[in-house]
């Protein structure tokens, strides 16, 4: 090769990887799915930590939750990850697929659109076959993707891909994940914070809510997750999201802020529950802790949001909500 080849071949690389850099700061994928109902409220259903053939109470969690869905017509479900367990999907003709989610999740008012994150057990699997469009052309109800926007008109749900953010995935050795796509990290992590960041920043939306896998803060046995204590959590703060949902911990939880009306709450009660662990929380945040199955449902209108908390018996064990003129609890 001569000098002028090799320094050709150095400018067509240098090219290319600003172009892929570019194309990854690109914007987050974005859904539009407005409110249907005539006085343009939404509601929707949580649910997290689910995927287990129907076992640990997820068959009955699931009925529970298509009640509740007929009651308040669901506009949608998002899941919060760890979608089937233990370790993902091997691939997008996986059976785990039909037995841990359509056969599960059958009752007509959970035939809406679903809005799922991946959490880790989802990256110990095959992560290109949860994201496949494989999977929405056997079930047209199931969309999984990492990081991604749904708009709904006076509220915005930003998705956060949260797994690549915890160290201890990258060095534990009992267990092998599936970077592809994430590689190399920092650059993936630094973009996905600056994609966050932008959207929350360019929203109209009346209500910002983040959703993710992982808490930021909890009282279970994960507890808080520092990483995106430190990284994603001043970000949401300061561009003032209303609520950050997450599932990981195998619970139903709401930890309120002091310092501003940022609500962090967790439904991660779809199937195997009942850890028994729980850690001291100054009860001055801690609004709600329930160690079972169940989940969660969210209804907003211009003015005011609610949340409610229901077990596998379908009760209401714990409801919130805040007004945006007023911030009143209740
Ligand atoms: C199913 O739910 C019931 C009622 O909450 C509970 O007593 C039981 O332990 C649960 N079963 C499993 C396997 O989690
Ligand atoms: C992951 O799943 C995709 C989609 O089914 C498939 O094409 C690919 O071969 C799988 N990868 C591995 C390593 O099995
Ligand atoms: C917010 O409103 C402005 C002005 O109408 C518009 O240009 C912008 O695209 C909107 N942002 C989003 C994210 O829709």
């Amino acid at each position: 090769m001569t000098m002028k080849n090799i320094t050709y071949a150095t400018i067509l690389l240098m090219v290319y990887a600003v172009a892929a850099t570019v194309n990854v700061v690109a914007e987050l994928q974005r859904f539009e799915h407005l409110p249907t109902k005539a006085d343009g409220s939404l509601d929707i259903l949580v649910i997290g930590d689910w995927g287990r053939r129907g076992l640990y109470n997820q068959s009955y969690v699931a009925f529970q939750m298509g009640k509740v869905g007929e009651k308040i017509d669901a506009d949608f479900i998002v899941s919060t990850g760890d979608n089937f367990y233990e370790d993902g999907l091997v691939n997008d003709q996986d059976s785990l697929f039909d037995e841990s989610f359509t056969q599960v999740y059958t009752v007509t008012s959970l035939q809406k659109q679903w809005y799922s994150v991946l959490g880790n057990h989802d990256y110990r699997g095959n992560v290109s076959a949860q994201l496949s469009p494989t999977l929405t052309h056997k079930d047209s109800k199931w969309l999984c993707l990492r990081s991604f926007i749904v708009n709904s008109g006076i509220v915005e749900f930003f998705f956060v891909d949260t797994t690549p953010f915890q160290d201890k995935y990258f060095t534990e050795e009992e267990h092998t994940y599936d970077w592809s796509g994430i590689l190399p990290r920092e650059e993936y992590l630094s973009n996905v914070l600056k994609e966050v960041d932008m959207a929350l920043e360019e929203s109209n939306a009346t209500w910002k809510i983040v959703i993710g896998h992982h808490t930021i803060f909890s009282a279970g046995s994960h507890g808080n997750t520092q990483e995106l204590v430190d990284q994603l959590l001043p970000i949401l703060e300061a561009k003032d999201v209303d609520l950050y949902i997450n599932g990981h911990d195998h619970c139903l939880q709401h930890i309120s802020s002091q310092n501003s009306q940022l609500q962090f709450l967790t439904s991660g009660g779809g199937s195997k529950a009942w850890r028994g662990e729980v850690n001291q929380w100054d009860p001055k945040e801690m609004k709600f802790y329930y160690d079972g199955q169940g989940f969660m449902t969210l209804r907003v209108t211009d003015n005011e949001i609610s949340v409610a908390f229901y077990n596998v018996f379908g009760e209401i064990i714990h409801s919130w909500r805040t007004s945006k003129y007023t911030h009143m609890d209740s």
